[in-house]
Protein backbone atom coordinates (compact mmCIF):
# COMPACT_ATOMS: atom_id res chain seq x y z
CA UNK A 1 0.00 0.00 0.00
CA UNK A 2 1.19 3.63 -1.03
CA UNK A 3 2.22 5.07 2.01
CA UNK A 4 -0.08 8.51 2.69
CA UNK A 5 1.05 11.75 2.83
CA UNK A 6 -0.66 12.84 6.10
CA UNK A 7 -2.41 11.02 9.37
CA UNK A 8 -3.98 13.20 12.10
CA UNK A 9 -3.15 12.45 16.31
CA UNK A 10 -6.15 14.23 17.78
CA UNK A 11 -5.06 14.89 21.91
CA UNK A 12 -8.15 13.65 23.92
CA UNK A 13 -7.20 11.97 26.76
CA UNK A 14 -7.16 15.10 29.52
CA UNK A 15 -9.35 14.99 32.01
CA UNK A 16 -9.97 18.58 31.97
CA UNK A 17 -9.72 19.48 35.72
CA UNK A 18 -9.89 23.72 34.83
CA UNK A 19 -13.22 22.41 33.62
CA UNK A 20 -14.60 21.61 37.25
CA UNK A 21 -16.75 19.21 35.43
CA UNK A 22 -17.64 15.14 35.74
CA UNK A 23 -17.76 15.59 31.91
CA UNK A 24 -14.56 14.84 30.15
CA UNK A 25 -13.58 18.05 28.47
CA UNK A 26 -13.49 16.51 24.51
CA UNK A 27 -17.10 15.82 25.59
CA UNK A 28 -18.73 19.46 26.38
CA UNK A 29 -20.29 21.05 23.90
CA UNK A 30 -19.96 24.11 21.83
CA UNK A 31 -22.15 25.04 18.59
CA UNK A 32 -24.43 22.40 19.37
CA UNK A 33 -21.55 19.27 19.10
CA UNK A 34 -18.96 18.00 21.61
CA UNK A 35 -15.33 19.85 21.08
CA UNK A 36 -14.03 16.33 20.05
CA UNK A 37 -16.92 16.42 16.59
CA UNK A 38 -15.64 19.50 16.25
CA UNK A 39 -11.89 18.37 15.52
CA UNK A 40 -12.51 15.17 14.00
CA UNK A 41 -14.96 17.16 11.76
CA UNK A 42 -11.64 19.07 11.01
CA UNK A 43 -9.20 16.43 10.81
CA UNK A 44 -11.38 14.56 8.15
CA UNK A 45 -9.85 17.28 5.88
CA UNK A 46 -6.86 15.98 5.95
CA UNK A 47 -6.77 12.45 6.45
CA UNK A 48 -9.27 9.52 5.86
CA UNK A 49 -10.53 8.09 9.36
CA UNK A 50 -8.53 4.83 9.45
CA UNK A 51 -5.33 7.40 9.68
CA UNK A 52 -6.84 9.56 12.44
CA UNK A 53 -5.33 8.50 15.76
CA UNK A 54 -7.66 9.86 18.67
CA UNK A 55 -5.94 9.27 21.59
CA UNK A 56 -8.31 8.75 24.18
CA UNK A 57 -7.45 8.46 28.27
CA UNK A 58 -9.59 9.67 31.00
CA UNK A 59 -13.31 8.30 30.64
CA UNK A 60 -12.45 6.73 27.46
CA UNK A 61 -15.29 4.36 27.04
CA UNK A 62 -17.53 7.45 27.10
CA UNK A 63 -15.71 9.47 24.48
CA UNK A 64 -14.98 6.73 22.09
CA UNK A 65 -18.85 5.96 22.36
CA UNK A 66 -19.72 9.73 21.40
CA UNK A 67 -17.55 9.72 18.20
CA UNK A 68 -16.88 5.76 17.36
CA UNK A 69 -19.19 6.41 14.60
CA UNK A 70 -17.07 8.19 12.95
CA UNK A 71 -14.86 5.60 12.17
CA UNK A 72 -11.86 7.10 13.84
CA UNK A 73 -8.78 4.92 15.58
CA UNK A 74 -8.68 5.36 19.05
CA UNK A 75 -5.51 4.70 21.05
CA UNK A 76 -5.29 4.39 24.57
CA UNK A 77 -3.32 7.03 27.09
CA UNK A 78 -4.37 5.30 30.51
CA UNK A 79 -2.73 7.53 32.95
CA UNK A 80 -2.32 11.36 31.02
CA UNK A 81 1.63 12.19 31.69
CA UNK A 82 1.36 14.78 29.15
CA UNK A 83 1.08 15.53 25.44
CA UNK A 84 4.53 14.79 24.25
CA UNK A 85 3.34 10.98 26.57
CA UNK A 86 0.05 10.97 24.53
CA UNK A 87 1.84 10.59 21.20
CA UNK A 88 4.55 8.14 22.65
CA UNK A 89 0.85 5.89 23.66
CA UNK A 90 0.68 6.25 19.26
CA UNK A 91 4.33 5.45 18.64
CA UNK A 92 3.72 2.50 21.15
CA UNK A 93 0.85 1.14 19.45
CA UNK A 94 1.95 1.45 15.84
CA UNK A 95 5.03 -0.72 17.22
CA UNK A 96 2.91 -3.14 18.36
CA UNK A 97 0.55 -3.10 14.84
CA UNK A 98 4.09 -2.95 12.75
CA UNK A 99 7.00 -3.72 14.52
CA UNK A 100 10.00 -2.72 12.69
CA UNK A 101 7.61 -1.64 9.51
CA UNK A 102 6.01 0.51 11.31
CA UNK A 103 7.67 3.64 9.04
CA UNK A 104 6.35 1.90 6.30
CA UNK A 105 2.64 1.90 7.04
CA UNK A 106 2.13 5.12 8.91
CA UNK A 107 1.88 8.51 7.11
CA UNK A 108 4.89 10.45 6.49
CA UNK A 109 3.67 13.39 8.40
CA UNK A 110 1.28 13.70 11.21
CA UNK A 111 -1.04 16.83 11.97
CA UNK A 112 -1.60 16.83 15.22
CA UNK A 113 -4.68 18.62 16.62
CA UNK A 114 -6.15 19.38 20.43
CA UNK A 115 -9.27 18.29 21.54
CA UNK A 116 -10.03 20.96 23.20
CA UNK A 117 -9.30 23.48 20.25
CA UNK A 118 -12.18 23.20 18.36
CA UNK A 119 -12.93 26.21 15.73
CA UNK A 120 -9.80 25.44 13.75
CA UNK A 121 -11.36 25.92 10.00
CA UNK A 122 -9.78 22.93 6.95
CA UNK A 123 -8.48 26.51 5.34
CA UNK A 124 -5.95 26.81 7.96
CA UNK A 125 -5.12 23.58 7.99
CA UNK A 126 -3.73 23.38 4.86
CA UNK A 127 -2.04 26.80 4.82
CA UNK A 128 -0.51 24.71 7.58
CA UNK A 129 0.48 21.60 5.81
CA UNK A 130 1.63 23.68 2.68
CA UNK A 131 4.07 25.26 4.36
CA UNK A 132 4.57 21.83 6.19
CA UNK A 133 5.97 20.74 3.03
CA UNK A 134 7.27 23.82 0.93
CA UNK A 135 9.91 24.05 3.59
CA UNK A 136 10.57 20.57 4.23
CA UNK A 137 9.70 20.85 8.12
CA UNK A 138 10.23 18.78 10.98
CA UNK A 139 7.62 20.86 12.55
CA UNK A 140 5.86 23.15 11.62
CA UNK A 141 3.84 24.96 14.45
CA UNK A 142 0.40 26.81 14.07
CA UNK A 143 0.51 29.96 15.89
CA UNK A 144 -1.15 33.18 17.09
CA UNK A 145 -0.72 36.27 18.77
CA UNK A 146 -4.19 36.84 20.97
CA UNK A 147 -4.83 40.29 22.94
CA UNK A 148 -4.25 38.01 26.54
CA UNK A 149 -1.53 35.00 25.84
CA UNK A 150 -1.79 33.85 29.67
CA UNK A 151 -1.83 30.00 29.92
CA UNK A 152 -0.55 29.38 26.72
CA UNK A 153 2.98 28.07 25.57
CA UNK A 154 5.04 31.02 24.05
CA UNK A 155 6.58 30.50 20.58
CA UNK A 156 10.09 31.79 20.72
CA UNK A 157 11.83 32.56 16.99
CA UNK A 158 15.04 31.72 16.18
CA UNK A 159 15.14 35.28 15.45
CA UNK A 160 12.29 38.47 15.60
CA UNK A 161 10.86 38.00 12.09
CA UNK A 162 12.64 34.69 11.25
CA UNK A 163 10.09 31.99 9.87
CA UNK A 164 11.68 29.75 12.19
CA UNK A 165 11.83 28.57 15.69
CA UNK A 166 14.21 27.89 18.60
CA UNK A 167 11.45 26.48 21.30
CA UNK A 168 8.20 26.48 22.91
CA UNK A 169 8.48 27.88 26.55
CA UNK A 170 5.62 26.82 28.42
CA UNK A 171 3.31 29.77 30.41
CA UNK A 172 4.16 27.87 33.57
CA UNK A 173 7.45 27.13 33.24
CA UNK A 174 8.63 31.23 31.85
CA UNK A 175 11.48 32.26 34.61
CA UNK A 176 9.78 34.86 37.28
CA UNK A 177 9.61 38.39 35.53
CA UNK A 178 9.89 36.95 32.13
CA UNK A 179 6.48 38.12 30.32
CA UNK A 180 7.50 35.83 27.52
CA UNK A 181 6.80 35.93 24.23
CA UNK A 182 3.32 36.75 22.87
CA UNK A 183 3.11 34.76 20.14
CA UNK A 184 1.22 31.20 21.08
CA UNK A 185 1.39 27.92 20.51
CA UNK A 186 -2.32 27.10 19.34
CA UNK A 187 -1.49 22.92 20.31
CA UNK A 188 -2.07 22.36 16.40
CA UNK A 189 1.23 21.47 14.43
CA UNK A 190 2.42 19.16 11.77
CA UNK A 191 5.55 16.75 12.00
CA UNK A 192 7.68 14.47 9.72
CA UNK A 193 6.47 11.12 11.50
CA UNK A 194 9.85 9.97 11.77
CA UNK A 195 11.22 12.64 13.51
CA UNK A 196 9.02 12.85 15.98
CA UNK A 197 9.07 9.48 17.11
CA UNK A 198 12.85 9.79 17.21
CA UNK A 199 12.73 12.56 19.70
CA UNK A 200 9.71 11.29 21.93
CA UNK A 201 11.47 8.95 24.15
CA UNK A 202 14.19 11.96 24.48
CA UNK A 203 10.75 14.05 26.62
CA UNK A 204 11.73 14.66 30.37
CA UNK A 205 9.10 15.64 33.05
CA UNK A 206 11.54 17.83 34.61
CA UNK A 207 9.11 21.19 34.29
CA UNK A 208 6.41 22.94 36.31
CA UNK A 209 3.86 20.32 35.89
CA UNK A 210 6.01 16.98 35.81
CA UNK A 211 4.50 16.04 32.50
CA UNK A 212 6.26 14.92 29.15
CA UNK A 213 5.26 18.21 26.84
CA UNK A 214 5.07 17.74 23.24
CA UNK A 215 5.93 21.46 23.35
CA UNK A 216 9.90 20.47 24.14
CA UNK A 217 10.13 18.14 20.92
CA UNK A 218 10.73 21.52 19.27
CA UNK A 219 14.01 22.39 21.14
CA UNK A 220 14.65 18.58 20.48
CA UNK A 221 14.63 18.65 17.01
CA UNK A 222 16.84 22.16 16.27
CA UNK A 223 19.15 20.25 18.55
CA UNK A 224 19.53 17.52 16.39
CA UNK A 225 19.92 20.07 13.63
CA UNK A 226 16.07 19.95 12.20
CA UNK A 227 14.07 22.80 11.06
CA UNK A 228 11.34 24.20 12.71
CA UNK A 229 8.80 26.50 11.62
CA UNK A 230 5.67 28.78 12.52
CA UNK A 231 2.79 30.12 10.81
CA UNK A 232 0.60 32.33 12.59
CA UNK A 233 -3.16 32.07 12.37
CA UNK A 234 -5.03 34.82 10.45
CA UNK A 235 -7.56 34.35 12.84
CA UNK A 236 -6.96 34.76 16.67
CA UNK A 237 -10.71 33.41 17.59
CA UNK A 238 -9.78 30.11 15.53
CA UNK A 239 -6.60 28.37 17.21
CA UNK A 240 -8.11 29.54 21.16
CA UNK A 241 -8.20 26.69 23.29
CA UNK A 242 -10.78 25.66 26.01
CA UNK A 243 -9.52 25.06 29.49
CA UNK A 244 -12.50 26.72 31.18
CA UNK A 245 -16.28 27.06 31.14
CA UNK A 246 -15.83 30.32 30.42
CA UNK A 247 -13.25 29.93 27.60
CA UNK A 248 -15.58 27.13 26.17
CA UNK A 249 -19.14 29.86 26.80
CA UNK A 250 -16.83 32.42 24.78
CA UNK A 251 -16.06 29.78 21.50
CA UNK A 252 -19.71 28.68 21.84
CA UNK A 253 -20.46 32.73 21.27
CA UNK A 254 -18.17 32.71 18.29
CA UNK A 255 -18.69 29.82 16.31
CA UNK A 256 -22.73 30.33 16.24
CA UNK A 257 -21.95 33.75 15.15
CA UNK A 258 -19.75 32.55 12.77
CA UNK A 259 -22.44 30.18 11.86
CA UNK A 260 -24.57 32.98 11.42
CA UNK A 261 -22.69 34.83 9.53
CA UNK A 262 -22.00 32.31 7.00
CA UNK A 263 -25.50 31.94 6.39
CA UNK A 264 -26.15 35.77 6.44
CA UNK A 265 -23.20 35.24 3.63
CA UNK A 266 -26.05 33.22 1.76
CA UNK A 267 -28.69 35.19 1.54
CA UNK A 268 -30.57 34.36 4.97
CA UNK A 269 -31.75 37.28 7.05
CA UNK A 270 -30.91 37.00 10.43
CA UNK A 271 -32.42 39.47 13.11
CA UNK A 272 -30.41 40.59 15.95
CA UNK A 273 -28.20 37.19 15.46
CA UNK A 274 -26.96 37.31 18.71
CA UNK A 275 -29.62 36.56 20.64
CA UNK A 276 -30.36 33.09 18.03
CA UNK A 277 -29.02 30.05 19.03
CA UNK A 278 -27.58 28.35 15.67
CA UNK A 279 -25.92 24.76 15.83
CA UNK A 280 -22.95 24.54 13.30
CA UNK A 281 -25.01 21.83 10.94
CA UNK A 282 -27.87 23.75 10.50
CA UNK A 283 -28.70 24.59 6.85
CA UNK A 284 -30.82 27.58 5.79
CA UNK A 285 -31.69 28.60 2.11
CA UNK A 286 -31.79 32.18 1.11
CA UNK A 287 -34.05 34.54 1.38
CA UNK A 288 -35.79 32.81 4.84
CA UNK A 289 -36.00 35.39 7.34
CA UNK A 290 -35.51 34.33 11.21
CA UNK A 291 -36.42 36.66 13.71
CA UNK A 292 -34.71 37.18 17.04
CA UNK A 293 -34.53 34.53 19.78
CA UNK A 294 -34.82 31.75 17.54
CA UNK A 295 -33.06 28.26 17.66
CA UNK A 296 -32.24 26.17 15.13
CA UNK A 297 -30.41 23.55 16.28
CA UNK A 298 -29.09 19.96 15.09
CA UNK A 299 -29.31 18.97 11.99
CA UNK A 300 -32.04 21.05 10.92
CA UNK A 301 -32.55 22.24 6.98
CA UNK A 302 -34.43 25.16 6.24
CA UNK A 303 -35.57 25.78 2.92
CA UNK A 304 -35.54 29.50 0.74
CA UNK A 305 -38.68 32.40 1.00
CA UNK A 306 -39.37 30.52 4.98
CA UNK A 307 -39.99 33.19 7.87
CA UNK A 308 -39.55 31.47 11.58
CA UNK A 309 -41.11 34.05 14.18
CA UNK A 310 -39.18 34.56 17.48
CA UNK A 311 -39.61 32.18 20.55
CA UNK A 312 -39.54 29.19 17.87
CA UNK A 313 -37.46 26.10 18.43
CA UNK A 314 -36.70 23.88 15.65
CA UNK A 315 -34.50 20.71 16.26
CA UNK A 316 -33.48 18.45 13.78
CA UNK A 317 -35.71 18.99 11.55
CA UNK A 318 -36.56 19.32 7.63
CA UNK A 319 -38.81 22.77 6.56
CA UNK A 320 -39.00 22.84 2.55
CA UNK A 321 -39.74 26.35 0.69
CA UNK A 322 -41.80 29.72 1.88
CA UNK A 323 -43.06 27.73 5.45
CA UNK A 324 -44.03 30.14 7.81
CA UNK A 325 -43.57 29.38 11.69
CA UNK A 326 -45.10 31.23 13.50
CA UNK A 327 -43.93 32.42 17.06
CA UNK A 328 -43.67 30.21 19.82
CA UNK A 329 -43.45 26.72 17.90
CA UNK A 330 -41.25 24.07 19.34
CA UNK A 331 -40.34 20.97 16.19
CA UNK A 332 -38.51 18.29 16.87
CA UNK A 333 -37.34 15.93 14.34
CA UNK A 334 -40.19 16.65 12.25
CA UNK A 335 -40.92 17.46 8.03
CA UNK A 336 -42.68 20.19 6.90
CA UNK A 337 -43.73 20.88 3.41
CA UNK A 338 -43.82 23.51 1.21
CA UNK A 339 -45.79 26.67 1.95
CA UNK A 340 -46.71 25.20 5.51
CA UNK A 341 -47.85 27.00 7.77
CA UNK A 342 -47.39 26.15 11.74
CA UNK A 343 -48.84 28.26 15.15
CA UNK A 344 -48.16 30.22 17.05
CA UNK A 345 -47.40 27.61 19.53
CA UNK A 346 -47.65 24.59 17.76
CA UNK A 347 -45.46 21.53 19.26
CA UNK A 348 -44.34 19.27 16.10
CA UNK A 349 -42.77 15.93 18.01
CA UNK A 350 -40.54 13.05 16.30
CA UNK A 351 -42.40 11.58 13.08
CA UNK A 352 -44.68 14.68 12.12
CA UNK A 353 -44.71 15.08 8.85
CA UNK A 354 -47.00 17.85 7.37
CA UNK A 355 -47.65 18.56 3.74
CA UNK A 356 -47.62 20.68 1.40
CA UNK A 357 -49.46 23.68 2.24
CA UNK A 358 -51.00 22.31 5.31
CA UNK A 359 -51.92 24.13 8.85
CA UNK A 360 -50.73 23.39 11.95
CA UNK A 361 -52.37 25.81 14.66
CA UNK A 362 -52.35 27.28 17.78
CA UNK A 363 -51.57 24.81 20.33
CA UNK A 364 -51.62 22.02 18.53
CA UNK A 365 -49.43 19.19 18.82
CA UNK A 366 -48.41 16.39 16.99
CA UNK A 367 -46.78 13.05 17.03
CA UNK A 368 -46.44 10.03 14.23
CA UNK A 369 -47.75 11.96 12.05
CA UNK A 370 -48.34 12.20 8.29
CA UNK A 371 -50.65 15.20 7.08
CA UNK A 372 -51.72 15.43 4.01
CA UNK A 373 -51.47 18.52 1.53
CA UNK A 374 -53.38 21.06 2.51
CA UNK A 375 -54.84 19.67 5.75
CA UNK A 376 -55.81 21.94 8.44
CA UNK A 377 -55.83 21.64 12.45
CA UNK A 378 -55.84 24.95 13.51
CA UNK A 379 -56.45 24.64 17.15
CA UNK A 380 -55.85 23.25 20.28
CA UNK A 381 -55.85 19.41 19.23
CA UNK A 382 -53.46 16.15 19.97
CA UNK A 383 -53.02 14.24 16.58
CA UNK A 384 -51.00 11.45 17.27
CA UNK A 385 -50.00 8.03 15.33
CA UNK A 386 -52.45 9.00 12.53
CA UNK A 387 -51.99 9.07 8.44
CA UNK A 388 -54.28 11.96 7.26
CA UNK A 389 -54.98 12.56 3.88
CA UNK A 390 -55.35 15.96 1.89
CA UNK A 391 -57.85 18.71 2.40
CA UNK A 392 -58.65 17.66 5.69
CA UNK A 393 -60.07 20.39 8.35
CA UNK A 394 -59.24 18.86 11.96
CA UNK A 395 -61.56 20.78 13.89
CA UNK A 396 -60.74 22.93 17.14
CA UNK A 397 -60.12 20.57 19.79
CA UNK A 398 -60.57 17.15 17.89
CA UNK A 399 -58.08 14.79 19.25
CA UNK A 400 -56.69 11.31 18.11
CA UNK A 401 -57.41 8.49 21.38
CA UNK A 402 -54.09 6.36 19.81
CA UNK A 403 -53.18 4.69 23.55
CA UNK A 404 -55.03 2.60 24.82
CA UNK A 405 -52.88 2.29 28.07
CA UNK A 406 -51.09 -0.67 26.80
CA UNK A 407 -50.67 0.03 23.06
CA UNK A 408 -50.76 2.70 20.80
CA UNK A 409 -53.08 2.50 17.62
CA UNK A 410 -53.46 3.86 14.20
CA UNK A 411 -56.37 6.29 13.26
CA UNK A 412 -56.65 7.17 9.26
CA UNK A 413 -58.40 9.76 8.07
CA UNK A 414 -59.09 9.81 4.26
CA UNK A 415 -59.41 12.59 1.90
CA UNK A 416 -61.71 15.82 1.96
CA UNK A 417 -62.55 14.39 6.12
CA UNK A 418 -64.38 16.82 8.39
CA UNK A 419 -63.62 16.07 11.57
CA UNK A 420 -65.98 18.05 13.64
CA UNK A 421 -64.53 20.36 16.80
CA UNK A 422 -64.18 18.32 20.34
CA UNK A 423 -64.65 14.96 18.59
CA UNK A 424 -62.43 11.94 19.87
CA UNK A 425 -61.48 9.56 17.50
CA UNK A 426 -60.26 6.51 19.44
CA UNK A 427 -58.03 4.24 17.70
CA UNK A 428 -57.59 1.71 15.71
CA UNK A 429 -60.11 3.78 13.65
CA UNK A 430 -60.53 4.48 9.91
CA UNK A 431 -62.19 7.49 8.53
CA UNK A 432 -63.18 7.01 4.35
CA UNK A 433 -63.24 9.55 2.18
CA UNK A 434 -65.31 12.54 2.51
CA UNK A 435 -66.92 11.52 5.19
CA UNK A 436 -67.64 14.30 8.03
CA UNK A 437 -67.64 13.39 11.80
CA UNK A 438 -70.11 15.90 13.96
CA UNK A 439 -68.59 18.24 16.23
CA UNK A 440 -68.76 16.66 20.14
CA UNK A 441 -68.50 13.18 18.75
CA UNK A 442 -66.63 10.15 20.45
CA UNK A 443 -66.01 7.83 17.50
CA UNK A 444 -65.07 4.37 18.14
CA UNK A 445 -66.22 2.43 14.88
CA UNK A 446 -65.01 3.11 11.38
CA UNK A 447 -66.55 5.29 9.21
CA UNK A 448 -67.43 4.74 5.49
CA UNK A 449 -66.92 7.37 2.90
CA UNK A 450 -68.99 9.75 2.45
CA UNK A 451 -70.97 8.82 5.18
CA UNK A 452 -72.19 11.59 8.68
CA UNK A 453 -70.80 9.81 11.93
CA UNK A 454 -72.64 11.24 15.19
CA UNK A 455 -71.37 9.62 18.08
CA UNK A 456 -73.00 11.59 20.78
CA UNK A 457 -75.83 11.85 22.41
CA UNK A 458 -79.10 13.29 20.84
CA UNK A 459 -80.02 17.31 22.67
CA UNK A 460 -82.92 17.63 24.34
CA UNK A 461 -84.38 21.49 24.19
CA UNK A 462 -86.92 22.51 26.37
CA UNK A 463 -89.01 25.50 25.53
CA UNK A 464 -89.63 28.30 27.81
CA UNK A 465 -88.27 26.13 30.48
CA UNK A 466 -86.79 28.70 32.55
CA UNK A 467 -89.69 31.14 31.91
CA UNK A 468 -91.73 28.90 33.75
CA UNK A 469 -89.59 27.84 36.38
CA UNK A 470 -89.39 31.63 37.49
CA UNK A 471 -93.27 32.15 37.20
CA UNK A 472 -93.56 28.71 39.13
CA UNK A 473 -90.91 30.39 41.73
CA UNK A 474 -92.68 33.95 41.40
CA UNK A 475 -89.23 35.74 40.63
CA UNK A 476 -89.78 36.80 36.93
CA UNK A 477 -88.57 39.82 37.94
CA UNK A 478 -85.62 38.80 40.05
CA UNK A 479 -82.19 39.25 40.05
CA UNK A 480 -79.67 38.25 42.08
CA UNK A 481 -76.67 40.34 42.78
CA UNK A 482 -73.50 38.46 43.54
CA UNK A 483 -70.92 40.49 45.23
CA UNK A 484 -67.41 41.15 44.62
CA UNK A 485 -65.46 39.97 47.87
CA UNK A 486 -65.17 43.28 50.06
CA UNK A 487 -68.21 44.64 48.34
CA UNK A 488 -71.71 45.21 50.16
CA UNK A 489 -74.43 44.94 47.63
CA UNK A 490 -78.10 44.47 47.74
CA UNK A 491 -80.42 42.09 46.03
CA UNK A 492 -83.25 43.92 44.16
CA UNK A 493 -87.00 42.98 44.16
CA UNK A 494 -88.52 40.52 46.67
CA UNK A 495 -85.15 39.96 48.44
CA UNK A 496 -85.63 36.99 50.95
CA UNK A 497 -87.40 34.93 47.96
CA UNK A 498 -84.90 35.63 45.07
CA UNK A 499 -81.93 34.22 47.19
CA UNK A 500 -84.29 30.82 47.47
CA UNK A 501 -85.66 30.56 44.30
CA UNK A 502 -82.04 31.34 43.22
CA UNK A 503 -80.93 28.21 45.45
CA UNK A 504 -83.82 26.05 44.19
CA UNK A 505 -83.28 26.62 39.99
CA UNK A 506 -79.45 27.31 40.31
CA UNK A 507 -79.38 26.20 36.57
CA UNK A 508 -81.10 29.43 35.41
CA UNK A 509 -79.13 31.36 38.43
CA UNK A 510 -78.70 34.91 36.72
CA UNK A 511 -75.42 36.28 38.45
CA UNK A 512 -74.94 39.68 37.69
CA UNK A 513 -71.20 41.06 39.21
CA UNK A 514 -71.11 44.01 41.07
CA UNK A 515 -68.62 46.38 39.63
CA UNK A 516 -68.36 49.02 42.73
CA UNK A 517 -70.20 48.99 46.38
CA UNK A 518 -72.88 51.59 44.88
CA UNK A 519 -74.21 49.54 42.06
CA UNK A 520 -77.74 48.03 42.56
CA UNK A 521 -78.62 46.23 39.69
CA UNK A 522 -78.25 44.98 36.29
CA UNK A 523 -76.88 47.54 34.06
C1 LIG B 1 -1.17 22.92 25.46
C2 LIG B 1 0.29 23.21 25.04
C3 LIG B 1 0.47 24.72 24.99
C4 LIG B 1 -0.52 25.34 24.06
C5 LIG B 1 -1.96 24.94 24.41
C6 LIG B 1 -2.89 25.37 23.31
C7 LIG B 1 1.63 21.38 25.94
C8 LIG B 1 2.59 20.96 26.97
N1 LIG B 1 1.19 22.63 26.01
O1 LIG B 1 -1.34 23.41 26.77
O2 LIG B 1 1.80 25.02 24.57
O3 LIG B 1 -0.40 26.75 24.07
O4 LIG B 1 -2.06 23.51 24.53
O5 LIG B 1 -4.23 25.14 23.59
O6 LIG B 1 1.33 20.60 25.07
N2 LIG B 1 -3.98 15.63 26.63
C9 LIG B 1 -3.82 14.27 26.46
N3 LIG B 1 -3.03 13.61 27.32
C10 LIG B 1 -2.35 14.20 28.33
C11 LIG B 1 -2.50 15.59 28.50
C12 LIG B 1 -3.32 16.28 27.63
O7 LIG B 1 -4.41 13.69 25.56
O8 LIG B 1 -1.64 13.49 29.05
C13 LIG B 1 -4.86 16.36 25.71
C14 LIG B 1 -5.95 17.12 26.42
O9 LIG B 1 -7.13 16.31 26.52
C15 LIG B 1 -6.19 18.31 25.50
C16 LIG B 1 -4.83 18.52 24.83
O10 LIG B 1 -4.09 17.34 25.04
O11 LIG B 1 -7.16 18.03 24.53
C17 LIG B 1 -4.08 19.71 25.43
O12 LIG B 1 -3.88 19.48 26.82
P1 LIG B 1 -4.06 20.64 27.88
O13 LIG B 1 -3.77 20.08 29.22
O14 LIG B 1 -5.30 21.38 27.69
O15 LIG B 1 -2.81 21.56 27.45
P2 LIG B 1 -2.63 23.11 27.69
O16 LIG B 1 -2.23 23.34 29.09
O17 LIG B 1 -3.80 23.85 27.19
CA1 LIG C 1 -5.81 23.25 26.49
Amino acid sequence: MAKSEFGVAILAAGKGTRLKSKRPKVLHEIGGQSLLMHVIEAARSVAEPSEIYCIVGHESDKVIDAVKETGVQFVHQTKQLGTGHALQMLKAQQMVNFGDRWEDEMPENLLVLSGDVPLIKPETLAALKKMHLERQAAMTILTAVPPSPKGYGRVNRMSPGSDEVAAIVEQKDLKPGDAGSPEINSGIYCFKTAALFENLDKLKNENASGEFYLTDVAALLVEGGQRVFALKAESVDEVLGANTIAEMMHLDAAMRLATAEKLMAQGVTIFRPETCVIDAQVFVGPDTVIEPYVQLLGKTVIGEDCRVRSYSVIQSSTLGKNVLVRHGCILEDAKVDDGALLGPYAHLRPGSEIGEAAHVGNFVETKKVKMGKGSKANHLSYLGDAVIGAGVNVGAGAITCNYDGVNKHLTTIGDGVFVGSDSTLVAPLTVGAGAYIAAGSCITEDVPAEALALGRSRQVTKPEWVTRKKAAAGTATSIVVTPKAGTKTKAVGKKSTAKKAAKKTSPVKAKVVAKGSKQKGVR
